[in-house]
Formats: structure tokens, sequence, C-alpha cells
């Protein structure tokens, strides 16, 4: 499977789609049906996500890992998630787990992480394209909503809660974290753990999207809190998927490493990037 109507329409299918059923309505069936709560309340939920997380966003301390584990602890951000996954279906919102597939489309399917897995959709997604998936996340609320749709779906997929485990190391070929490093307090960390978790060639592809007026659970704004670590965790740039970024795992001697390092920081660092700023425009100012 390739073409990418053929995509959308597996993804719809994971969602829950039939004849008789719209994607729209079948997100809001499966909410209902594991909240226990009628299809309108269900759907208000999903219309209203917005206030709903900013409220539970607001009424605790987020500013340790425990105050924001217990943020994806909540139910409101799984209405919000697919919501965009149904989203996702009509194109109103980046299809990114279609975009994925595409690219990686002309690689033998073999084992991926799919990090910050959420409610797994795109874990599903993946293993209909024949990928051996594990899922993994923090919050309990996300990896039980994600064992009890694979059940459903007699998915194979595996969840971890990487409260309780490491990542295996060397274990997968390719890595996704979808829409989830701008909710990752310890990137340079994360970003290590990832790269051990790659086969030696490995692939990692991941979005930050954290734009100035983005909903709560962001942590910070600009994608350069991220970019400027990957390097200097052991990777080199591939060319972009969409609005993804596409990194393979390499094996840096000190000095690579080390060279790896500098660039970044020159390049990334904010500092730096508006000291530059203030340079060119006083350069602007000196040629008037
Ligand atoms: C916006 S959701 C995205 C879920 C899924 N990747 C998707 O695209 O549908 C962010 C996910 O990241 C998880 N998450 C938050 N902080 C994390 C962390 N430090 N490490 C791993 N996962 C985290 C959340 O629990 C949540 O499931």
């Amino acid at each position: 499977m390739g073409d990418r109507n053929e995509l959308l329409e597996l993804w719809g299918d994971v969602l829950g789609a039939s004849d008789d059923t719209t994607v729209d309505e079948a997100v809001v069936a499966e909410l209902a049906d594991y909240f226990d709560i009628d299809r309108d309340e269900a759907r208000s939920r999903c219309d209203d996500y917005e206030r709903h997380t900013a409220e539970e966003w607001a009424d605790h301390d987020r500013s340790t890992p425990d105050g924001l584990i217990d943020y994806w602890n909540r139910r409101s951000p799984l209405f919000g998630i697919l919501m965009s996954h149904a989203h996702q279906y009509s194109e109103e919102h980046p299809a990114s787990s279609v975009d994925i597939a595409e690219v990686l489309a002309d690689r033998t399917p073999t084992t991926m992480l799919d990090y910050g897995v959420g409610p797994a959709t795109s874990s599903f997604f993946f293993e209909r394209l024949g990928w051996q998936v594990t899922g993994a996340d923090v919050s309990d609320t996300m990896l039980d909503f994600a064992r009890w749709r694979a059940e459903k779906r007699h998915s194979e997929c595996v969840f971890l809660d990487l409260r309780e485990r490491e990542l295996a190391t060397g274990a997968y070929d390719v890595v996704v974290a979808l829409e989830v490093m701008a909710h990752v307090p310890d990137i340079a960390a994360t970003l290590t753990r990832m790269r051990d978790a790659l086969t030696p060639d490995g692939m990692l592809v991941f979005n930050v999207y954290a734009p100035p007026d983005g909903p709560c659970g962001h942590l910070f704004v600009g994608n350069h809190h991220v970019i400027r670590h990957v390097r200097s965790a052991g990777f080199e740039r591939r060319p972009r998927i969409g609005k993804y970024y596409r990194y393979q795992r390499v094996e840096h001697n000190r000095v690579q490493h080390a060279i790896a390092v500098v660039k970044d920081v020159l390049r990334h660092n904010a500092f730096v990037a508006g000291g530059a700023q203030l340079v060119r425009g006083a350069a602007r100012r000196v040629r008037r």
C-alpha cells in the first residue's frame, strides 16, 4: 500500500469508520463507550476540549515532571487528540502518519517505537502497514486507553510505561514521536534515550509543534529548543517529511561529536541567534 488515498482510508479504518459510520462518529462513539458516557456528552467534550484542557492545565502545579504527568492523566487531552485524528482523516489537520507512511513505503517494515504513543492510533495504523510497533508513554490514562483499543482491534502492539521501564537498547529501526517533543521537559536526555533505542542506522522522525499561541501542555515556543540537541545526541539530519524532521542515528567519534555540539550551539542557541540579529540590524543601520 502506498497510494495516499488508500493510506487515508486505512487511517479512517483504524479510527473505526465503516460504510455506516463516519470517522467523526466513530471517534465520538469510541470515547463514549470507553468512558461510559452518552454520545452527546462525548461529542460536547470533543467540541469543547480546548476549554476543558485549559481548565485542567490550570488547576495544578505543572512545573514538575509529576505535575506534567498528572495533566496527561486527565481525560480531556484524549478528547482533543482523538478529534485531531478525525481531522487528519479529512486533512483539516496535517495527516502526519499518512505523510510518514508515504516516505517509509520504500523501507521493509520491521520494528518501530511510537514514542508518546497517546491513544495509539498511529501505532495501529503502522501495524496495519506491517510494522511491529511498541508504544511508549508516561500516562496511565493514555496507556490504559491504548491497551483497551488494541484489544478491540486485535492488535499486537506492545505498550511500555516509561515510568516503570527503560527503552530497550538497539531495538527499533524507526522511532516516531508525533506531537510529543514540545511536551517533553528533558529534551537532551530523551533524544539520547531514543538514539540508544535505535538500531545502528535507525531513523528518528518527529515534529515540534510549539507555536507562541499553542494549546496548553506545550513547554516552550519554537523548534530550536529541540533541534539544537539532536545532532549532539548522535544523529545526522536527513530531508524533512513535510513538517516532520528526519534524522539518522550515526556513530560519532569524539571530535565529530564536539563539532556537532559546537555547530548546534552556534546555530540554535537563542542568545547567539538574538545576538546575530542585533549584529545584522546594526550592520543594516551602518550601511544606510
Ligand atoms: C499530544 S499527545 C500525542 C499522542 C500521539 N503521539 C499522537 O500523535 O496522537 C502527547 C503524548 O505525549 C505523552 N507525553 C508527555 N510527556 C511525555 C514524556 N516526557 N515522555 C513520553 N511521552 C510523553 C502524553 O502522555 C501524550 O500521550
